[in-house]
């Protein structure tokens, strides 16, 4: 087991002070928020479908209506300038720009128009996020993301939005998490599109690389001004004992398959040998999944970025052994049968640690923050580093006084705070920490039924109020710290 005696908690209370021009932001997804699913042209995404699926999502929520985002943008601002943040990360839901994958509507286009130039009215800089999971369902019909076309009509979708809106909007962002789109989405069937055909997954994650290749490679060639980056979801793959030969080796698969699968791509134009030779043997309609890969292909894909973002919940023990009580990342979403997402991988198992844990089951694990970040400073070539997502749900509920006491959020999220500046200690160049999520949403598989949000949402009235943790953290970004900053 890992030593987590020297969690960062340990010296809470003390003040920290974060470097000057730190960017305090909050992030939301387009799909969990927006509502507003058949207005001004938008047409189903792969979500839409997926959610009709029964026993998909949790008790068959859907994103129809989520935070009617759509319909209330100017007053989510405002809460925003409330805040005091500096950035706002969001996305953009390709069947709005795109509808059915081909032609543009205006309209969609137009919506995004009205929230960048809300932002920058208020001063909050948008950070802008082309590919949060919601593909157009015309485009899965055609194959989703095992089809190599995919990857080409997301150029289209990305140089439509651009000339929109590029002239307003620093930084952008390619794809968030292609891990969950393409092993949830493509071999566990935990996410949409929901098909569950083992190295699909791998073919997927492929095809969703050469997407962002080709964007990063077209954005620089055509001159344009703006910080271009990825954002990738990590895991930390501890062994659950470290002397067992067998759990070593399944804490290694799980890095390659979670971590190493994009990051050697995207910094080092090469596939991890070893994910290779794991992989070796499966395929996938007949042919090995490496057959995706061409000429030319991972040099798109390892086009320099300018910023990485980086989202980390927790870290995960891994074994090569059976064990009853698991709490990774195969852990059920929802009713539905599904399978694990890490092709090749079925014997491997994630047994608990005994952390606490959130209501996502999820364990808190904020030394992990760490040990990453220093990892991908020292590993990789790594631009500057922002942490794109990290946050907590818990089960809130509002008092009769009116307020949301959620203490339990503002304990992870300062313990994740101490953990990423101690990583800046060790020489890390992280610039900013993004809150997931600004409001309550539509969690995926788990539909409304968990809350993420600084801002509490009542989906009867759309009500919003201020958590406790939404005026701690609009402290912590005011003093630009945490405690009396020193
Ligand atoms: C991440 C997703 C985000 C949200 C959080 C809890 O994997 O990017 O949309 O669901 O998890």
């Amino acid at each position: 087991m890992t030593d987590l005696s020297t969690r960062p908690s340990d010296r809470a209370g003390a003040g920290l002070a974060f470097p000057p021009g730190f960017v305090w932001g909050a992030a939301t997804a387009a799909y969990q928020i927006e509502g507003a699913v058949a207005e001004d042209g938008r047409r189903p995404s792969i979500w839409d479908t997926f959610c009709r699926v029964p026993g998909a999502v949790v008790d068959g929520d859907t994103g129809d209506v989520a935070c009617d985002h759509f319909h209330r943008m100017p007053g989510d601002v405002a809460l925003m300038r409330e805040l005091g943040l500096a950035s706002y990360r969001f996305s953009v839901a390709w069947p709005r720009v795109r509808p059915d994958g081909g032609a543009v509507d205006q309209r969609g286009l137009d919506f995004y128009k009205r929230l960048v130039d809300e932002l920058n009215d208020a001063g909050i800089a948008p950070w802008l996020t082309l590919y949060h999971w919601d593909l157009p369902q015309a485009l899965e019909d055609a194959g989703g993301w095992t089809n190599r076309d995919t990857a080409y009509r997301f150029a289209e979708y990305a140089a439509s939005v651009h000339a929109a809106i590029g002239d307003r909007v620093p930084v952008w962002t390619t794809l968030n998490e292609p891990w969950c789109s393409a092993f949830l989405g493509y071999t566990g069937g935990q996410h949409a599109p929901g098909r569950q055909e083992g190295a699909a997954g791998l073919v997927a994650a492929h095809h969703l690389m050469l997407a962002h290749g080709l964007v990063v490679d077209e954005l620089r060639r055509s001159g344009a001004g703006n910080r271009l980056g990825i954002t990738l979801n990590f895991t930390v793959a501890d062994p659950h004992d470290p002397a067992d030969e067998l759990d070593r080796d399944a804490a290694r698969r799980i890095d390659a398959l979670h971590n190493r699968v994009f990051l050697d791509p995207v910094f080092r134009g090469e596939y991890p040998a070893d994910l290779v030779a794991d992989t070796a043997a499966l395929s996938w309609q007949g042919r090995p999944w490496t057959d995706a890969v061409r000429d030319g292909d991972l040099g798109l894909i390892s086009t320099p970025i300018d910023a990485l973002g980086v989202n980390y919940y927790k870290g995960d023990s891994v074994s090569g052994r059976p064990h009853e009580s698991v709490t990774g990342a195969d852990a059920a979403h929802a009713e539905r049968a599904t399978r694990t997402p890490f092709v090749g991988c079925e014997d491997v198992t994630f047994p608990t640690r005994g952390l606490p844990v959130t209501d996502m089951g999820w364990e808190v694990q904020p030394e992990g923050l760490t040990r990453l970040l220093v990892r991908l400073a020292r590993e990789y070539d790594v631009p500057p580093m922002y942490l794109t997502e990290n946050g907590a749900a818990y089960a809130d509920a509002v008092g009769d006084d009116g307020r949301v006491r959620d203490p339990e959020r503002i304990a992870y999220v300062e313990e994740h705070l101490r953990a990423l500046h101690a990583a800046l200690e060790e020489g890390a160049d992280v610039r900013g920490y993004f809150y997931w999520s600004l409001m309550d949403n539509f969690e995926w598989a788990y539909g409304y039924a968990k809350r993420f949000g600084l801002v509490h949402v009542d989906y009867a009235t759309q009500e919003r109020r201020l958590k406790d943790s939404a005026r701690w953290y609009a402290g912590v970004a005011a003093r630009n710290g945490l405690g009396s900053v020193p």
